[in-house]
């Protein structure tokens, strides 16, 4: 099949790296966001995200003539869906973002078109939701159009490069769906393009996710029981991990960002009756911040009135995303225990409403009484004892992410506490 113009729905982390690729590979693109916000900074030159490289590929994608903007879809060869698809606070699927999307769709769908979804959803959505909602098209699905699910497994901070070289599963409703897809992402896709059904496609992205938090939530629990027994978890992981066939992922304060915290709830809800190891790592990881702020108390003693300067608060290392993140969620507890807590998001330096922000690193450390690392980016990671000794004068550390170690630390009078070490027992 071939395509001259698409439209993408959607145009955050996934849509507006995708519109760009597309549209540099000589596709005319329309991207679509709900948000007038992002359609007036798009249309300004600017991007509201932050992710290397993409300023330049969407200004050059706007600058050939083939990527444009809009908040309402038109007529196009193919529809791309890629809405946010977070929870309820009961920790449902909340498809609403996909549903609209879906109707909006519906007005302008042509015989020959291809839907394609690739929003994070729970199994048989695109046979259960999605089709019936484009049928009130009056066309026939997989007859009179294709519709696909694609899942996306980016990296943030390399979105671009893997959205070209990562292998991508395609999973058509019919096999020639499947192939349409293929014929759709091959445009720049340079990894493997693997061809299936949709539904297989929707549980391979559930279950890529989950399998990463069930690995988290072991390095997590590890870390419980190597504070318990007297042991130091980051020398126990990496011991156990010359084993030849043994991996085990770093504990840290928790499981943050839309994806792994989110996705394999969808699992749970679906098959609440056999998601049960799935259901306890979700548990695990989401009271990690407890430990966390559990290990701050017992060296700092009582909370109220003390200063901590938090460092970090997003999700992962050197993104800018603050979704369901576990430091911005010890923050909070710690200032409910009476702390004053400023944080240092140098991602995202006007951090989160309700969270004190520094606009530096100096700022945040000034007056601590402790300094809490919560999130690995390079430039914390990269801090030596004599630099951070050189920026203020608290000695007292505790560190969530395994980033700081080594005598420099207590020779340059630091206390050093870590995540998983307990120091006597
Ligand atoms: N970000 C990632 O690394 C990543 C990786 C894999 C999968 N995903 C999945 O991809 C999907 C999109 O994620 P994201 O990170 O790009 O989200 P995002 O929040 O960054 O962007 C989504 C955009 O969709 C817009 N939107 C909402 N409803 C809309 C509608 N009806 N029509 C048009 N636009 C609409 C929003 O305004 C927003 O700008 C989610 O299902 C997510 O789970 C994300």
């Amino acid at each position: 099949m071939k395509f001259d113009k698409i439209c993408i729905l959607g145009l955050g982390y996934i849509g507006l790296p995708t519109a760009s690729v597309f549209a540099t590979h000589g596709l005319k693109v329309v991207g679509v966001d709900v948000n007038p916000r992002v359609i007036e900074i798009l249309q300004a030159g600017e991007i509201h995200i932050h992710e290397p490289g993409l300023g330049q590929a969407v200004r050059q994608a706007v600058e050939s003539g083939n990527l444009s903007v809009a908040s309402v879809p038109e007529a196009a060869d193919a529809f791309l869906i890629a809405v946010p698809t977070p929870f309820h606070d009961d920790k449902r699927a909340d498809m609403r973002a996909v549903t609209s999307a879906a109707e909006a769709i519906v007005p302008h769908l042509r015989p020959g078109n291809l839907v394609v979804l690739e929003s994070t959803s729970p199994p048989r959505t695109t046979v259960d939701l999605l089709v019936p909602i484009l049928e009130r098209s009056g066309l026939k699905a997989g007859a009179d159009f294709h519709v696909a699910y694609s899942p996306e497994r980016v990296l943030p901070g390399q979105i671009l490069r893997e959205l070209i070289e990562n292998a991508r599963v395609i999973g058509g409703i019919t096999p020639q769906s499947a192939q349409a897809g293929r014929d759709l992402y091959a445009t720049f896709v340079k990894g493997e393009i693997i061809q299936t059904d949709a539904t297989t496609a929707e549980m391979v992205k559930l279950m890529e996710n989950t399998y990463r938090d069930i690995n988290i939530a072991i390095a997590n629990e590890f870390s419980r029981l190597a504070d318990r027994f007297g042991v130091d978890i980051w020398e126990a992981i990496s011991l156990a991990n010359r084993h030849p066939r043994v991996k085990i992922l770093n504990p840290g304060p928790g499981v943050g960002g839309h994806c792994i915290s989110v996705d394999p709830w969808f699992l749970v809800e679906a098959a609440p009756d056999l998601a049960k190891l799935i259901r306890q790592a979700r548990q695990v990881n989401d009271s990690q911040p407890h430990f966390v702020v559990d290990l701050v108390r017992e060296t700092l003693g009582d909370l109220r009135g003390k200063r901590i300067a938090a460092l970090g608060l997003a999700f992962k290392p050197d993104v800018d995303d603050l979704r369901e993140s576990p430091a911005a969620e010890i923050v909070h507890m710690l200032q409910k225990e009476g702390a004053a807590v400023k944080a240092f998001e140098p991602f995202k330096p006007e951090g989160l409403p309700g969270i004190e922000a520094a606009p530096t690193l100096e700022d945040a450390l000034a007056g601590a009484d402790l300094v809490l690392l919560m999130v690995s980016h390079t430039q914390f990671r990269a801090l030596t004892p004599a630099q951070l000794a050189a920026l203020t004068s608290c000695r007292l550390l505790v560190d969530t992410v395994g980033a700081w170690s080594g005598p420099a630390w207590a020779a340059a009078g630091f206390d050093l506490r870590k995540l998983g070490v307990r120091k006597q027992i």
